[in-house]
């Protein structure tokens, strides 16, 4: 059975991912896998499932820090998740996701918070969200000399201001704004963009015109890669999710499974058994019992009522 990696990726023989590898397979015609990843654990697991790039997604927000939204989130947040995640990949390309506030205001401040990304925790890449000012800020980074991938559609980060979290493009001019956007964010040298939700004739339309590496979430099959949300293609994220998710594995459940399993063992005396003990030589423990023994062993409590805190 084929275990979905690309010959190359996989075993000792794998090459890093480079912006040139991205356009070859593209051109290629051979679909890109991009999927998030928050920590040293899900890095080891992408990296050896063969992805081609691994985003930290602000998604973390949501998916491993229990925010309601990706709107809160911060840098120093980010680059903590993002400096675990470049300890446990080798191989493919990693993208840090400039959370909400972090980009913004002017070129100087989306420059300076792109390097610690890139310098602090070993990012390859930046991806920030929008078209409009986000083309200038995109641009700057990438006159700074750091690759950066756009996000169009549906993005998360000002989904207030898009009406709520829901399918972008749905009429002639909504769609005319995201082309004109993903137009605009190639235009200033972003070497990829991410398309989420979008119909999938509205992307296949657009297709045509844009040049680099498109990656969709929820934006049909003819884009030139996909990416999901590690959480949710694996189920360890539970209660709804897009209708665009598929789900590979039921994560959660098993750790619930093996952490009852757990509980259980232990109130049943059944963990630890004789396989989890250490051994001691018998006259050492005869030594130390006998010093346990002597009169001036006896236990005193700490008496917390005459302390003073
Ligand atoms: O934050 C994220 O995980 C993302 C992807 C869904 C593209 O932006």
């Amino acid at each position: 059975m084929s275990s979905g990696a690309r010959p190359e990726a996989t075993g000792d023989a794998r090459r890093p991912v480079t912006l040139p590898r991205l356009a070859e397979l593209k051109q290629a015609g051979e679909p890109i896998v991009m999927v998030t990843a928050y920590d040293y654990p899900s890095a080891l697991a992408v990296e050896e499932a063969g992805v081609d790039m691994v985003l930290v997604g602000d998604s973390a927000a949501m998916t491993v820090l229990g925010y309601e939204s990706t709107v809160p989130v911060g840098l120093e947040e980010m680059l903590m998740l993002a400096k675990a995640v470049r300890r446990g990949l080798r191989t493919p390309l990693l993208i840090g996701d400039m959370p909400f506030g972090s980009y913004e205001t002017s070129n100087e401040q989306a420059v300076e918070n792109a390097q610690r990304f890139v310098k602090e925790a070993g990012c390859d890449a930046v991806k920030l969200e929008r078209g409009g000012s986000s083309v200038d800020r995109a641009r700057a980074i990438v006159r700074a000399g750091i690759p950066v991938m756009g996000h169009v559609g549906l993005t998360p980060q000002t989904a207030t201001a898009l009406g709520g979290f829901k399918a972008q493009g749905r009429t002639a001019n909504r769609a005319v704004e995201i082309a004109e956007e993903a137009l605009a964010l190639q235009s200033v040298g972003c070497f990829s963009i991410v398309f989420e939700a979008v119909p999938a004739a509205v992307t296949e339309a657009l297709m045509a015109k844009v040049e680099i590496p498109v990656i969709g979430i929820g934006a049909g099959g003819a884009t030139d890669g996909q990416v999901l949300v590690f959480h949710d293609l694996l189920g360890i994220h539970q209660g709804h999710t897009a209708k665009f998710v598929k789900r590979y594995a039921d994560v959660h459940d098993a750790m619930v499974e093996g952490v009852r399993a757990y509980a259980a063992d232990v109130r049943g005396h059944g963990f630890p058994g004789p396989e989890h003990l250490y051994s001691v030589e018998p006259g050492e423990l005869a030594e130390f019992r006998a010093y346990l023994d002597q009169e001036s062993m006896a236990g005193e409590k700490w008496d917390w009522s005459a302390t003073e805190i």
